[in-house]
């Protein structure tokens, strides 16, 4: 059975997360070091050599989303750390914030380094606010030893400033433009692209916009002499993933598995497989928003090519294991009670879209649906995932559409399983 590897968690129990000379003492702060003898066009490199895709859901390659933000015209540019972490079963940013916060304050520094940004927004869930006081310490640390503030380490010109924002705990907020909103201090919508974040974000300005994993892997990458992390993986996953494993398992928690790992080593090695003997009856990848399958997934490597062909996608790399305890239809209404709370309500197709499918698998539940309505259903879904303004509403039948294809028994109308 798989183990797993340490690298963007190596410094995890390492030092005091509270103590910046802790820290140092581990070598902290070395990359950045590195980073500004560096050109911010070789940092984007090196990150799109390594095929960082970013950690946040849409997998878009880091190292030219770094390019194109560093290429931007602008005075004034800022770089934005998403620590929303509202997708459900996702709870591995809260372990690289708990264990490891200055590292990811290292990261945005190196970050806005390349891309020529002056402020870096920390915007972390409401939920998390018993992080809060860690995260302030590693700030005011950081101010206090030279690496923020005006000419860090002595660069004439290099100004960057982190400041620490919370949300109010909405799911919506993790979309980029609901984000930035919400740190403008205006309600947590969406908005139509374009413009687009990175040429008009927040305040209007220019905004390059990273997740917390995506940045905690930039420290480790820069101190990479042996090339360890490309040793692992291959193809277009290339690395190592934090995955946070959750629902029915013994041991569910967040692992840095090497891509490649088969999903069975996930679930039934560094998980200890589900509890009591039961059975399994379906697994979910990448949060609500995503596809579900059942066992046939289980030998699959996980990287972005083999799920993508087994019909799932890795997402926001959580993995949520259900077990023959819980219907399938079971699991589809709660997961639509989901969004049918989460939709911000601003589109007519998620918000309307959203509701009807709630009903109709209610109905279906009392076993009152006719095939129609189960028609009816799955066009829905299409027309929400190919209409909706954002991301919540293009993603939120991903569950429903990929368990017509998988269990279509449970559509078999006149009984539910
Ligand atoms: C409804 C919705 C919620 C999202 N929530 C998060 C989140 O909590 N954290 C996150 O990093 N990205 C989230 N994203 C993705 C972000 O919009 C964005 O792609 C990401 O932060 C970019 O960083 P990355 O390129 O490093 O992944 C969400 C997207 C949508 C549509
Ligand atoms: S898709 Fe849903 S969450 Fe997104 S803007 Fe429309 S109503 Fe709001």
């Amino acid at each position: 059975m798989s183990s797993e590897v340490r690298f963007i968690t190596k410094n995890f129990g390492k030092y005091d997360p509270m103590s910046i000379d802790s820290y140092l003492s581990i070598g902290g702060f070395s990359a950045l070091k590195r980073a500004v003898t560096m050109d911010g066009e070789d940092i984007a490199s090196l990150v799109g050599r390594a095929k960082v895709k970013g950690r946040g859901g849409a997998a878009y390659d880091m190292g030219r989303k770094w390019s194109q933000a560093r290429a931007v015209k602008g005075d004034h540019k800022l770089q934005i750390c998403n620590a929303d972490e509202g997708e459900p079963c996702t709870f591995k940013d809260r372990e690289i914030i708990k264990n490891d916060p200055f590292n990811l304050i290292e990261g945005m520094i190196i970050g806005g380094y390349t891309v020529k940004a002056q402020d870096g927004y920390l915007y972390m869930r409401e939920e998390y606010r018993h992080l809060r006081p860690l995260l302030q310490n590693a700030i005011r640390q950081a101010e206090e030893r030279g690496f923020l503030g005006d000419n860090i380490l002595g660069v004439e010109g290099f100004n960057y400033h982190i400041h620490l924002y919370s949300g109010a705990g909405a799911y919506v907020c993790g979309e980029g433009t609901a984000l930035i909103r919400s740190s403008e201090g205006k309600a947590g919508r969406p908005r139509m692209k374009p413009p687009f974040i990175k040429v008009s974000g927040a305040f209007a300005l220019p905004t390059c916009v990273n997740n917390v994993e995506s940045f905690a892997i930039v420290p480790h990458l820069l101190l990479d002499d042996a090339g360890f992390y490309m040793s692992y993986g291959g193809g277009e996953s290339v690395g190592t993933k934090l995955v946070s494993v959750g629902g029915n398992v013994r041991n569910p928690g967040v692992f840095e598995i090497p891509f490649g790992t088969t999903v069975r080593e996930i679930i039934y090695g560094l998980a200890q497989g589900i509890p009591s003997g039961h059975a399994l009856r379906l697994i979910q990848f990448g949060g609500a928003s995503g596809k579900i399958t059942d066992g046939r997934i289980l030998d699959v490597p996980y990287t972005y090519d083999d799920l993508k062909k087994a019909g799932v996608t890795v997402g926001s790399g959580a993995i949520l294991v259900i077990d023959a305890r819980t219907s399938v239809l079971d699991f589809l209404r709660m997961n639509q009670a989901f969004f049918s709370h989460e939709s911000c309500g601003q589109c007519t197709p998620c918000r309307e879209g959203n509701l009807h499918q709630k009903l109709l698998l209610e109905k279906l539940a009392r076993g009152e649906a006719t095939s129609e309505d189960v028609a009816m259903m799955k066009k829905i879904g299409k027309i929400m995932s190919l209409s909706s303004l954002c991301g919540l509403g293009e993603t939120a039948q991903s569950a429903l559409l990929s368990a017509m294809e998988v269990f279509p028994d449970t559509f078999a109308v006149g009984g539910a399983k």
